[in-house]
């Protein structure tokens, strides 16, 4: 790739990380560095970038480097506590995606995955959201990701991306 492979991360409690280091371990050659050390990111470089859900919205950190991205396609990917396949994470997803693109930047792809949330944060909350069976499960499960499975897919996503992109460039 003419201007080299970038995976920027931001990331809280480590899961965003880890996933960003499996786009990493799958694209060899790749820059791997925290969202808010890119100085700028390269026009013609492959583009992957990684944000945590924090209270709904794309960490902040993320947010402002994608909005310095000036037209080059991000490979977007994220970890959230809930599961982003549910119907409510789905469309929740779906409108930050349109929100995303409508201030100009170029999305070309975008991968969830679920993230366990940082045991303190998930205490704070227990003292005002009633903890229900659905609930719990919910947790429990974050608990368990990202693992093996979710980087396999992780790597898999990565290397489709960087297929798509020199395929494009050849056609
Ligand atoms: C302060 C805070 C706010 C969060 N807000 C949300 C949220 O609105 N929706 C959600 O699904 N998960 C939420 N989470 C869970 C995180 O998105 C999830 O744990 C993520 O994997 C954290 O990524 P990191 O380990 O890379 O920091 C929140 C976690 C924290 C600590």
């Amino acid at each position: 790739m003419a201007g080299g492979i970038v995976v920027a991360w931001s990331s809280r409690t480590g899961n965003t990380r880890r996933v960003a280091e499996a786009v990493a371990s799958a694209l060899p050659g790749a820059e791997l560095l925290p969202a808010d050390e890119v100085d700028a990111v390269p026009g013609d470089c492959a583009f992957f970038c990684g944000f945590w859900v924090d209270k709904g919205e794309v960490s902040e950190d993320a947010l402002r480097l994608l909005r310095r991205t000036r037209g080059v396609p991000v490979f977007l990917f994220g970890t959230m506590g809930g599961n982003p396949g549910d119907e409510r994470s789905r469309a929740y997803l779906a409108k930050k995606l349109a929100g995303l693109r409508g201030e100009g930047i170029r999305i070309a792809s975008l991968r969830m995955f679920q993230g366990k949330i940082d045991p303190a944060v998930v205490e704070r909350m227990n003292r005002t959201r009633p903890m229900t069976e659905e609930r719990r499960a919910r947790l429990e499960e974050a608990a368990r990701h990202p693992d093996e499975a979710d980087f396999e897919e992780t790597r898999a996503w990565a290397r489709e991306c960087l297929e798509g992109m020199k395929d494009n460039r050849s056609a």
